[in-house]
């Protein structure tokens, strides 16, 4: 996974150090460097998954000076847990990550969050959400079973298919399409709100984007490598977390066993970060400002997007063009809690509105292996909808929510929720989003230039900059302990070219304009 630096631009970069030589006699400027005290050697900026794992590895790595600067309240990001449900009849809920995706294959590669779910002992339960499900419309229940399983096979033919020419002899490469092209070209152009729906379900729910919106080849990398064993992924199984202490527990416990108090710094929301040739410079939005000779950025993909944080100087162009070279996907779960359960007993249920999207995927928390007599129902959306739904009060959501769950219970008379919650993702200047997606056409050279350091000082991390997990829990967890190992070595060896960057990024030919 690890680039490592080839030996050319090494070379390259040894010749360019020794020309500077004369530079480096005692100038003004090294003088003033000297005399500024500094906070740490790094500034870790974000405490989700990637920050937390990164200061483990420095910890691992002997380095102990460093800061976690958190603009929350506590540790964890986008692993974010609520207390849901009437005063008397409170649970712990995940408005973020929920599931440990791909867990291990016989003795094959075990995704670090399974372990380290085991090392804490969260309480997980296994997903069976292509099994137990049931179908609904607005005539009420309507089985269409047989459309949703050909929806799965459909989705296996698309990614099996991603970067195949199809009917030539020899499977070759193919340049990058859409998925909705990749279906399409594989035969599969639903029609109906039934084959709407279930392609959604296969999908959208999983990616936070529709077809249209991701790269056939991103998409299908992402989904093996996380869960097809014959590609290197984990394995096929999904395990939900419903610890009642959170499923945030995991990276929090990890954080208690390496962290002393003065290394971490919650309640501080960065505002501009600025580097030198002698170090960072990180300023607050209360005016704090932290110095070191290093700084690690894990913001989301969105917060670089929304330039929430200042750079100074402004990122070059390279950094700037792979930041908007990826998008963010959105993924709403909408909690309703009811005085008692009133719907299915399969642990999900699949609506199909006319409209592709309006409230289709449903699950069922209060079921026999979750949270049994919670009353809990939650109801996900993703992408433009999301977005649509962020910006309506909360109670115009709820009666919506309602009129959908009268048509898919004709025979109920729908009683008031005592509890109703969801959380903004796409509008927070925390997250602006969910999880990263590879639009198409995806450019292997964008993904390396959103990974890799600028200049000497300035790095970054997070679920986004990962080649093969983007998106995932255990793509923040392999980037944070990666960039962290790299980081080490850099301060180790007092300096560092760190890992290459592409200038400019071209298509293997010019684009002709006529
Ligand atoms: C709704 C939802 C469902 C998901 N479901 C799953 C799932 O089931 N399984 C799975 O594997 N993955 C899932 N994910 C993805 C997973 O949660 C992420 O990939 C992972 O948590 C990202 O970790 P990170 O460390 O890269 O980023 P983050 O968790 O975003 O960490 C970055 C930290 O930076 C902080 N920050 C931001 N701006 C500033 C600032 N200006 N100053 C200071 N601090 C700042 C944030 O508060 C945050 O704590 C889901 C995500 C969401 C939102
Ligand atoms: C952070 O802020 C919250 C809310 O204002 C407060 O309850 C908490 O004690 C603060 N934590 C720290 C470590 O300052
Ligand atoms: C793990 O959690 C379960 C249930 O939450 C509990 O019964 C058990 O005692 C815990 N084990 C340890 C080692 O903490
Ligand atoms: C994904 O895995 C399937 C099944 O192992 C394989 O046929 C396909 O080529 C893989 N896709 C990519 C893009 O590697």
């Amino acid at each position: 996974m690890l680039r490592v630096t080839p030996l050319l631009p090494l070379l390259l970069g040894l010749v360019a150090s020794a020309a500077r030589l004369p530079e480096l006699r005692p100038s003004q400027e090294i003088l003033e460097a000297s005399a500024v005290r500094k906070d740490a050697t790094v500034l870790i900026l974000g405490g989700g998954v990637a920050g937390v794992t990164a200061a483990r590895t420095l910890h691992e790595q002997g380095i102990d000076d460093f800061i976690i600067v958190e603009a929350r309240g506590e540790l964890g990001g986008r692993l974010m847990s609520h207390s849901f449900g009437a005063p008397d009849r409170k649970f712990t809920v995940e408005l973020g990550a929920n599931w440990v995706q791909g867990t291990q294959t016989g003795n094959g590669v075990e995704n670090p969050i399974w372990a380290l779910a085991k090392k804490h002992n969260v309480t997980t339960r296994p997903s069976n959400y292509l099994g137990s499900i049931s179908t609904y419309d607005d005539s009420g229940a309507f089985d269409f079973l047989e459309t949703f399983d050909a929806s799965v096979k459909d989705f296996t033919r698309l990614v099996a298919t991603a970067g195949l020419l199809t009917g030539g002899r020899v499977p070759k490469r193919l340049v990058d399409l859409t998925a909705r092209g990749g279906y399409s070209l594989t035969g599969s152009r639903p029609e109906s709100r039934h084959q709407m729906a279930s392609e959604y379900y296969q999908f959208d729910w999983e990616f936070g984007t529709t077809p249209e919106d991701t790269s056939w080849l991103a998409c299908s990398w992402a989904h093996n490598y996380t869960f097809d064993p014959a590609s290197g992924g984990f394995s096929y199984e999904n395990l939900l977390a419903i610890d009642q202490r959170g499923f945030k527990t995991l990276i929090q416990e990890e954080a208690r066993e390496i962290l002393k108090p003065n290394q971490l710094r919650l309640n501080s929301t960065v505002s501009a970060i600025e580097r030198s040739r002698h170090g960072v410079k990180v300023t607050l939005t209360d005016g704090r400002v932290l110095r070191a000779n290093y700084a690690l950025c894990t913001f989301s993909l969105g917060v670089l997007q929304y330039n929430d944080v200042q750079f100074i100087p402004p990122l070059p162009a390279w950094k700037e063009e792979a930041i908007h070279s990826m998008s963010m996907g959105t993924y709403t779960k909408i909690f309703v809690q009811f005085p008692e359960k009133f719907w299915f007993d399969t642990e999900m249920a699949l609506y199909a509105d006319y409209e592709r999207g309006r409230y289709p995927v449903w699950q069922s928390l209060d079921h026999p292996f979750l949270l049994p007599g919670s009353g809990i129902l939650v109801v996900t959306v993703t992408g433009d909808f999301s977005k649509r739904i962020e910006s309506l009060p909360d109670s115009y959501v709820q009666s919506e929510v309602m009129d959908v769950l009268e048509m898919m219970f004709p025979d109920v008379d729908v009683p008031e929720p005592t509890d109703f919650y969801f959380q903004r993702w796409h509008s927070d200047p925390l997250f602006r989003g969910s999880y990263s997606n590879w639009p198409a056409a995806f450019l292997s050279e964008h993904q390396g230039n959103l990974r890799a350091n600028v200049d000497e000082r300035l790095w970054f991390a997070g679920e986004a900059t990962s080649r093969r997990y983007f998106g995932y829990l255990h793509g923040a967890y392999t980037e944070g302990a990666a960039i962290g190992l790299t980081l080490a070595e850099c301060i180790r060896g007092r300096g560092c070219l760190g890992l290459e960057h592409i200038d400019r990024v071209q298509n293997a030919r010019p684009y002709d304009v006529m």
